[in-house]
């Protein structure tokens, strides 16, 4: 049997109260209803990293932090992501940032995908995320699923599954404010 596709859906966000899981474990649910694909909760409170403080850029030298060494194992499974990020101040967490920096390999050539909830969809986050991603030679998908306001796009009311959740472009939200 060919193997399928392995979807880590990375939870953006680490803080007490954080609003992340929620939107990942409901992210979670639709699209585990996709038997083409695998998925699973990839949750940064289980790879509490420092600062990123290593030698060199992981793109010429592995990181030699213990709980990196786990984080880049577990990116090495991956076959592509879906990073739920919340939105700080028009960016995307610094706590997500810090869990990019401290990888390269391990998201070369992986598509990316992105889930928003905030007062515009972090839409503003998702722009930044997906530049960044580039950088990680990426393959950042151009449309989003952003949850604005507590409402869930029709699209995925409706039980679509991957597919389904790129049908909101980030642009599009915009006027939101
Ligand atoms: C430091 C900070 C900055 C924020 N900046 C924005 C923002 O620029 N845009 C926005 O829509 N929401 C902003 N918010 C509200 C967040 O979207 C909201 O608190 C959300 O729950 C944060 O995600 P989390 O609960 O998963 O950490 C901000 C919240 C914090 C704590």
């Amino acid at each position: 049997m060919p193997k399928i596709p392995h979807i880590g859906i990375v939870v953006g966000s680490t803080r007490e109260g954080r609003f992340s899981e929620r939107a990942a474990a409901w992210f979670h649910r639709i699209a585990a209803r996709r038997t083409d694909l695998s998925v699973e909760i990839v949750d940064l409170r289980d790879y509490p990293m420092p600062f990123f403080d290593e030698p060199a850029s992981p793109a010429w030298m592995p990181p030699k932090h213990h709980v990196a060494e786990r984080w880049t194992a577990k990116l090495t499974l991956l076959d592509g992501l879906v990073f739920v990020t919340p939105e700080y101040n028009h960016g995307y967490s610094a706590v997500l940032k810090n869990a990019l920096d401290y990888a390269f390999q391990q998201f070369n050539r992986k598509p990316a995908a992105f889930v928003g909830y905030g007062g515009v969809g972090a839409a503003r986050a998702i722009e930044q995320l997906r530049m960044v991603a580039v950088e990680l030679q990426m393959a950042p998908d151009p449309q989003v699923c952003e949850r604005r306001h507590g409402r869930v796009p029709r699209h995925l009311a409706a039980g679509q599954g991957i597919r389904g959740f790129s049908a909101s472009r980030t642009g599009g939200s915009r006027s939101a404010g």
